[in-house]
């Protein structure tokens, strides 16, 4: 599709992620496209990715892409860092000519152009950091950039609770990240290199102190939508987004409020089920 009729398809724009991190991306999305429709999905029953090897992630992150086909989306936007890496290019090659976007590219353009003393820190999963995808990305803009890599996989499972602020969040981030804040080679820049992580961006600003960026991955990758894509940014055409997730929607729907803090926010969230989901259950669904 020519991205200048982008905004003339009434389709929804398809978001995924391993679970509830992909909100904070469909947060950008709306607020920078807000005449556009959303159709969420959240692998909530097989979360967390970035565990896990690459040839599962990208077994999973297919399986997701062919959800959202289903959906008859105009665009997939792959919500989650981890499934970015190890996905993106087996699922734009299967849903072609539908644009795939990732989260690592944006980023990392992001990240090289805000740095004033070139010293970068990731966090992100494992397997994202294992990938080293971030500091390929990063050092094809600038080859002098110093990158420090930090899987915090644990702060995935603080997101999926919900215990993104008090002592606890505080100490698990201040055990991975403070001591790259104590010393005069401080970097200036961080990169939220996994989609769950800007939920527990106050603590993170709080532990890194003044004088710090924090780049989101899904704010960079919605500011690379806008500049590629004519979307609909009006909200006379807007719609409410269509929320799924692959296990029970009692814990997701609460986790859709809180993180997209729309108070009025009124849809349905549904449950998919990953060997059958082409049939719909209405009894698994759950006004929000
Ligand atoms: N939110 C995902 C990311 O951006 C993955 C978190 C996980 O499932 O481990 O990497």
């Amino acid at each position: 599709m020519n991205p200048a009729d982008f905004a003339l398809d009434p389709r929804p724009i398809g978001v995924f992620d391993s679970g509830v991190g992909g909100l904070t991306v469909l947060k950008s999305l709306m607020a920078l496209m807000p005449g556009e429709s959303f159709v969420y999905l959240g692998d909530t029953a097989r979360v967390p990715y970035g565990t896990k090897s690459a040839d599962t992630v990208r077994g999973y992150s297919m399986d997701l892409a062919r959800i959202l086909l289903s959906k008859n989306v105009k665009m997939i936007v792959i919500a989650c860092n981890t499934a970015s890496v190890h996905g993106a290019k087996a699922i734009a090659e299967f849903v072609a000519p539908i644009p795939v976007i990732e989260m690592v590219a944006p980023a990392a353009a992001a990240a090289a152009a805000a740095t004033k003393n070139n010293s970068i820190l990731l966090m992100a999963t494992q397997s994202t950091v294992r990938s080293a995808a971030y500091p390929a990305a990063l050092h094809a803009i600038n080859p002098a950039l110093e990158i420090s890599s930090i899987p915090t996989q644990i702060l995935v499972a603080l997101a999926e609770e919900g215990w993104v602020d008090g002592e606890v969040a505080e100490n698990v981030v201040g055990r991975y990240i403070r001591s790259y804040f104590t010393t005069t080679m401080r970097p200036d820049t961080v990169i939220l290199g996994c989609t769950h992580f800007p939920l527990l961006r106050e603590v993170i600003a709080r532990i890194a102190g003044d004088g710090v960026t924090l780049i989101d991955s899904g704010e960079a990758a919605a500011r690379y939508i806008l500049k590629n894509f004519r979307v609909r940014t009006d909200k006379s055409s807007a719609k409410t987004p269509l929320f799924f997730a692959t296990d029970s929607v009692d814990r997701f729907a609460p986790m859709v409020e809180r993180f997209l803090g729309h108070t009025a926010l009124q849809g349905t969230v549904e449950q998919i089920d990953l060997m059958n989901f082409e049939i719909q259950n209405p009894s698994l669904s759950k006004a929000i």
